[in-house]
């Protein structure tokens, strides 16, 4: 099999197969809209001791953007803010097409094509960006 063919099918999995997806009470609550196509997701988050406890996420919005909504929640439940946050500019550098060495990537490599789909690219990180505002609304005091 080759890897594309693998990424294709990570990635709809995640899209038939949400990981994470509801709502949360007590929660960072972030509704963001893709204005390039209108998409929106709404992604909530719930911090203790500065640890992501529990994401959760609702939309609609294309395949990519969905699948990779999935993968994020998956990526950062457990991890600290601060370990999220990383994680996300990790993606992002990945989807710029730059050359990444992160074994904490996992699924989200799947997504790794859409570097030369420019027009994609807010597809796939809608809902990191959505985490960074989570993140930063949460905690007045974080600092980086
Ligand atoms: Fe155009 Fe997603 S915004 S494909
Ligand atoms: Fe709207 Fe991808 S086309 S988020």
């Amino acid at each position: 099999m080759q890897l594309s063919e693998l990424y294709r099918q990570v990635i709809m999995d995640h899209y038939q197969n949400p990981r994470n997806q509801g709502q949360l009470t007590d929660a960072v609550s972030v509704d963001l809209r893709n204005p390039s196509c209108g998409d929106e997701i709404t992604l909530q988050m719930l911090i203790e001791d500065g640890v992501v406890k529990d994401v959760r996420f609702k939309g609609s919005g294309c395949s990519i953007s969905m699948a990779s909504a999935s993968m994020m929640t998956e990526a950062v439940k457990g991890l600290t803010v601060d370990e999220a946050l990383k994680l996300g500019e990790q993606f992002r550098a990945m989807i710029r097409g730059e050359e990444v060495t992160d074994d904490e990537l996992g699924d989200l490599e799947a997504l790794q094509g859409v570097s030369q789909f420019p027009a994609r690219v807010k597809c796939a990180t809608l809902a990191w960006q959505a985490l960074d505002r989570a993140a930063h609304s949460q905690d007045e005091t974080h600092t980086d």
